[in-house]
């Protein structure tokens, strides 16, 4: 495979040596561009070496075969390593200032990038507003990992590994197109339920699990309707995802129901409110009226969306459903599981256990997966990304 790899300049660029030789190992036909900076780092031979092809960082170089976007329309694939905050801000910009920036406007190869920085730099609303950007662009990001910085310090900021950079981006396209023609819905996030005009009762779901399942969906082959109930700000679909925007678990309700009766799978990976408040007041409730020292709210219970749709589903319709469990070991995560699924009437559902710093708000999570009759299917763990394949994986087996 051609692949592009763009080099700027942050101390991580001596990483990048390692993932030049693990993409040459591995076959591929390396094209390393770096930055002017980058080669403050490592040197131009160092690269040529590695890559066992030419480099140059010049939009004037070589200007017979119009390089400067000659590597872009070739690239099956292009990886930014280290990304550092000035690079970010230049792909943001569509800046076209040196080789790279033209390689990278000339592309329509994925991009995977993989941000270098200092912590106070990456959490910079400056850098905050830029990854989102590249994000909603389909600008696909590795990391920052945790870790001790440069200077000593630590924090997000550090370059993930060149094995799971160049695992990522090599999932990217030599993904399979199992799902090709299917048509998917997944709703992801968590609803809220209003009590007044200024406050709602909510749950910690980012979002994140559901975002990348539609990804996941998308890159096999599916077209992908998401029903997104309030996700993270730095949780953004794909741009080739299909998204309906819900706030309420009524509302949610009406937007599975609307897309769901042509689709092939649908996966309830949201977390929806159980109850919303019965009598929710047209005022800001407030302590002089409702008085006292305590507050009761009366609720009332949602009606099941999955269990809906399940009972519903038509022949050859997968529905899958999602239970975060707060459990004590493994067995019970399964006896839940088991019984969740049996009583949603769902083809398969993936449990994970949750808790106070466990599956929200990160980047890991773990699942088993059930079938309707309680038998397990898959056990997958690491990424939201891979467990995204690899519930794909066992929602593609179950289909047969
Ligand atoms: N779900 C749903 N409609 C609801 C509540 C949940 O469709 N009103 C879906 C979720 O999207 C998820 C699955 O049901 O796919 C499991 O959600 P969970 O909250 O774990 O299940 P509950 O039915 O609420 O069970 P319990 O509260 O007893 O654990």
């Amino acid at each position: 495979m051609f692949v592009v790899v763009g080099v700027t300049g942050g101390i991580a660029a001596y990483k990048t040596v390692s993932l030049v030789r693990l993409l040459v190992k591995a076959g591929h036909d390396v094209h390393v561009i770096p930055t002017d900076d980058a080669l403050r780092f490592v040197g131009l031979p160092t690269w040529e070496a590695l890559s066992r092809n030419p480099v140059t960082t010049s939009v004037h170089d070589d200007v017979a075969k119009v390089r400067h976007v000659a590597l872009g329309q070739s690239a099956e694939l292009v990886i930014v390593a280290p990304a550092t905050a000035n690079t970010l801000a230049a792909m943001t910009a569509g800046l076209a200032s040196d080789l790279l920036g033209t390689t990278l406007l000339a592309t329509t190869a994925p991009v995977v990038v993989a941000p270098a920085m200092h912590t106070e730099m990456w959490r910079h609303p400056a850098t905050t507003h830029n990854m989102r950007v590249l994000r909603e662009r389909g600008v696909h990001v590795v990391g920052p990992a945790d870790g001790v910085l440069t200077g000593g310090d630590s924090g997000p900021g550090r370059m993930s590994e060149p094995e799971d950079i160049v695992a990522a981006a090599l999932a990217l396209v030599e993904r399979p197109h199992d799902l090709d023609g299917l048509s998917v819905v997944v709703s992801a996030g968590g609803t809220r339920e209003p009590i007044d005009p200024v406050r709602f009762l909510g749950n910690r779901s980012s979002g994140r699990q559901g975002v990348a399942l539609a990804r996941a969906a998308v890159a096999r082959g599916a077209r992908v309707t998401l029903v997104a109930a309030h996700l993270e700000a730095d949780v953004v679909p794909d741009p080739r995802v299909e998204v309906v925007r819900v706030g309420t678990a009524a509302e949610m309700q009406r937007a599975m129901d609307a897309a769901s009766p042509d689709a092939d799978v649908v996966v309830m990976a949201a977390a929806v409110a159980d109850y919303s408040v019965a009598a929710v007041s047209e005022r800001k409730l407030s302590k002089d009226r409702t008085g006292g020292d305590t507050l009761t709210l009366e609720l009332v219970e949602n009606p099941d969306i999955v269990a809906g749709l399940a009972s519903r589903r038509r022949p050859g319709q997968t529905i899958v459903a999602f239970a975060a469990e707060t459990v004590a070991d493994e067995a019970e995560l399964l006896e839940r599981a088991r019984a969740k699924a049996a009583r949603k009437g769902v083809d398969l559902l993936a449990a994970n256990a949750v808790g106070w710093t466990q599956g929200f708000e990160s980047q890991e999570n773990a699942v088993v997966v059930v079938t309707g009759a309680g038998d397990v299917v898959s056990r997958a763990a690491g990424s939201k990304d891979e467990t995204a394949d690899a519930l794909w994986d066992a929602i593609a087996a179950a289909r047969g």
